[in-house]
């Protein structure tokens, strides 16, 4: 379904963007991000047109509704005013690293149109914990925040010192006002192939669960490229933590499923692919962590998430939130809304609230009475 906004932003404005660099197209949106103040009074009549349905608690925070920013469109936290201006019920910002870093060389995006998919070599880029901290400790954010803490992107760290450079960054995070802090521990952009091995997740977690004096709710931000092995080890970790949940998932190496010719993928290099073509390996693992995860643990859904219609998928598979990045590139800003509406639209023809929808797909069908 294609709503007016959606086909104004379509016809008009993505074009405008699309002829430019996909990260001098970023960076200029945030520039104008503010401008999005105009429609205010506009957001919320269609705030208020929602369905009360779509409500949600997620790590004990009450959110107006389940979709959120995922991680990486507001890396550094300037755009935490104007989050609601676009619909959302609450935003990761970060990835955040201990020490600041420009991240890989440019250019580092890539956008699959046929795939209305992206290929991003961000390599953690940012500010760094301690500065990103710092402004959102004074800043004004329209929805609940929660913030994603990465290693830095430096090779050189590896071994204790990799657990410690984890520990600083949530060191400077850890007294915020945030709803929960995600552990990313699942960049495929950094080299990095230790982070993901369940011996470090463990020792990470150690160390940050004993600074945790607030009991911040942790979320793991698990690869859509794992496997059930893996899976099965990181929820026994997780279990053994008290972790409060997963997010399923991050960008993904596998390519298969892509419809863009070889050649050109070929040109882009290596790169963590976003958008529809990793959606059905995000709700695999969804429904997979599902089943392995402790009962009070929530999953939160990510990965090629566009339409009410999918939304509802991934909380029938488990979660009770959804994030997205990659259909905002394609869809505009006011994108949430458009979803919101579809899945509320959803929710309310099967009188269901979103708490009731989360896992109804997964229930093993009950034998028909004779
Ligand atoms: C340009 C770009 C940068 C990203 N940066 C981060 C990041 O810093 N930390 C992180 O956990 N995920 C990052 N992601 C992954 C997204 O949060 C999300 O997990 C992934 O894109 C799948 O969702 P989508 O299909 O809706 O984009 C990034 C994604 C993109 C496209």
């Amino acid at each position: 379904m294609t709503s007016s906004r959606q086909g104004i932003y379509e016809r008009f404005i993505r074009p405008y963007f699309f002829n430019m660099d996909p990260e001098d197209a970023h960076l200029l949106a945030h520039k104008l991000a503010p401008a999005l103040s105009i429609a205010r009074a506009q957001t919320e009549i269609w705030y208020s047109q929602l369905s009360p349905r779509l409500a949600v608690e997620l790590a004990g925070a009450k959110l107006s509704n389940p979709l959120g920013l995922a991680a990486g469109f507001d890396k550094n936290g300037d755009l935490v005013e104007y989050l609601r201006l676009m619909g959302f019920g609450f935003a990761e910002i970060g990835s955040v690293t201990a020490r600041p870093s420009p991240g890989n060389p440019r250019p580092r995006i890539f956008r699959l149109l046929e795939d209305e998919a992206v290929i991003n070599y961000m390599g953690l880029n940012g500010q760094g914990a301690i500065k990103v901290a710092g402004k959102l400790a004074v800043a004004h954010p329209s929805v609940p925040l929660s913030i994603n803490i990465a290693k830095t992107n430096d090779p050189s760290i590896v071994g204790d010192r990799a657990v410690e450079d984890f520990v600083n960054s949530f060191k400077a995070v850890k007294d915020l006002s945030v709803i929960y802090v995600a552990i990313n521990v699942s960049c495929p952009n950094t080299h990095e192939t230790k982070l993901a091995e369940v011996a470090t997740i463990d020792a990470v977690l150690a160390e940050v669960v004993k600074l945790n004096s607030r009991k911040l709710p942790l979320f793991l931000k698990l690869s859509p490229d794992s496997d059930t092995e893996m899976l099965q080890n990181v929820a026994q970790v997780a279990a053994k933590h008290e972790l409060a949940g997963f997010i399923c998932g991050n960008t993904s190496v596998d390519r298969s499923a892509v419809k863009t010719a070889e050649e050109t993928l070929r040109t882009i290099g290596p790169g963590g692919l976003s958008g529809p073509p990793i959606r059905e390996k995000a709700l695999a693992v969804c429904r997979q962590m599902w089943e392995l995860k402790q009962d009070g643990q929530q999953i939160i859904a990510c990965g090629g998430i566009g339409s009410g219609a999918d939304a509802f998928r991934f909380i029938q598979a488990g979660a009770t939130a959804v994030q997205l990045y990659t259909a905002l590139v394609y869809g505009g800003p006011f994108l949430p809304f458009t979803i919101l509406k579809e899945l509320g639209a959803i929710l309310d023809d099967r009188k269901l609230t979103v708490a009731e929808a989360v896992g109804s797909g997964n229930r093993k069908q009950l034998p028909a009475r004779i």
